[in-house]
């Protein structure tokens, strides 16, 4: 029970929390305290509070099934949506426990702390929000989670193994994800692509679709918001959002295409939105938010960014054209004379557009002095 392990009370967003004494406080992968708390993944947290905050987002019963200290669940509740039915689960007693005693804090009545292994839970319950947090791959659960999701449920997903998706782990990306990663500098485009790819095509297998609601990447971790309604029509639908990046190293030019190239080619992975703009239109940054300004910049950059499925580099286009770099404003602008334009989120110097690579080299040097 958690009389075992030592709680400090702290406060997240507008939340106050019991948190284990010994906890993480650096990077999304590393793992310490017999309790989970990571105080660096808050902002993933504040993502969930303002995507809960959307009058779009209908749920009445909800699983945060992999939920440690209980922290995103109770968040959700106590500064979102405090009328849900949230359960509350992690198969570890002492997290369980600790559960217990943050529902209690904040005196919520309508979260449930469970303790079962999410596979058996999902087994005999269905709920219209599922939302995945493992250590690492989401892909040993994923399938408990096409079978507990009622018909137009979410299903929420974290993946915190970057370095597979992005292509440092290569062959670990296609034994994982069936899928081949790109080590470029879009890279971490191309592994939240190719994540949301498999989780449509296993979806699929079940006549379920994949629809992004919100898919990011941020702090070396993927996660995703997708409906995922249960009719063959919708799996049909998805699977026409597959295909493949092809990448010249030499030119840098970037294409997408429905099948492999002969070299140079990343995926199966998804090429279609990665963002519902109605939604994150009606989401809402409030003011208790722990990192409120980064959300509100982030919203605002998921509003802009173009659903084209690559990005461009500033650093990039510097080191290929050997010219010295232009400020980023004054480049945007310039590519907005000869077509569509927009920041990114997933680089602070990146950009994305629909202009080949050879047009935006072609303005980068007539920029240079
Ligand atoms: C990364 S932590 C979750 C962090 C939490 N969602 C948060 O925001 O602080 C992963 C948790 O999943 C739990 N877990 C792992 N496998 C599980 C399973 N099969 N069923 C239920 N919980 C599981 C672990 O005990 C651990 O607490």
């Amino acid at each position: 029970m958690s009389e075992e392990i030592e709680l400090d009370e702290v406060t997240e967003g507008g939340t106050r929390l019991f948190v284990p004494r010994s906890r993480t406080e650096k990077g999304p992968g590393a793992i310490k305290g017999s309790v989970f708390y990571n105080r660096q993944m808050s902002f993933n947290r504040d993502v969930s509070v303002m995507f809960f905050s959307s009058p779009m987002v209908k749920v009445r019963t909800a699983l945060d099934a992999m939920s440690a200290t209980g922290a995103r669940a109770v968040r959700i509740l106590n500064e979102a949506r405090p009328e849900t039915e949230f359960h509350v689960n992690d198969w570890d007693v002492k997290a369980s426990a600790v559960i217990e005693r943050n529902l209690a804090l904040n005196g919520i009545s309508k979260g449930k702390a469970r303790n079962e292994d999410l596979r058996c839970l999902l087994a005999k319950e269905t709920f219209d929000y599922i939302d995945l947090d493992p250590f690492g791959t989401p892909v040993p659960y994923l399938h408990a989670a096409f079978h507990g999701l009622r018909r137009n449920g979410i299903l929420a997903v974290t993946a915190t193994d970057t370095a597979s998706l992005a292509g440092t782990h290569a062959k670990k990306c296609v034994r994982r994800y069936q899928a081949r990663p790109c080590r470029c500098v879009f890279g971490h485009e191309m592994g939240l692509r190719i994540l949301i790819g498999y989780v449509a095509r296993q979806a699929a297998m079940f006549d379920r679709g994949t629809v992004p609601l919100l898919c990011f990447y941020a702090d070396h971790y993927f996660r995703l918001y997708l409906r995922m309604p249960e009719t063959a029509e919708s799996a049909d639908e998805s699977l026409h959002n597959l295909g493949y990046l092809h990448f010249d190293r030499e030119g840098h030019e970037r294409e997408v295409g429905s099948w492999p190239k002969d070299k140079g080619w990343a995926g199966p992975l998804w090429t279609g939105d990665i963002c519902d703009k109605g939604l994150v239109e009606s989401m809402s940054a409030g003011e208790n938010l722990a990192e409120r300004s980064r959300c509100e910049k982030y919203l605002q950059i998921w509003r802009e960014e173009l659903s084209i499925p690559y990005f461009f580099e500033n650093n990039e286009l510097s080191s290929h054209l050997k010219r010295s770099p232009i400020r980023l404003a004054s480049l945007m602008e310039e590519i907005s004379l000869h077509g569509k334009v927009s920041r990114t989120h997933f680089s602070p110097t990146g950009f994305k557009t629909d202009l080949p690579y050879a047009d935006v080299a072609k303005i980068y040097l007539s920029m240079d002095g």
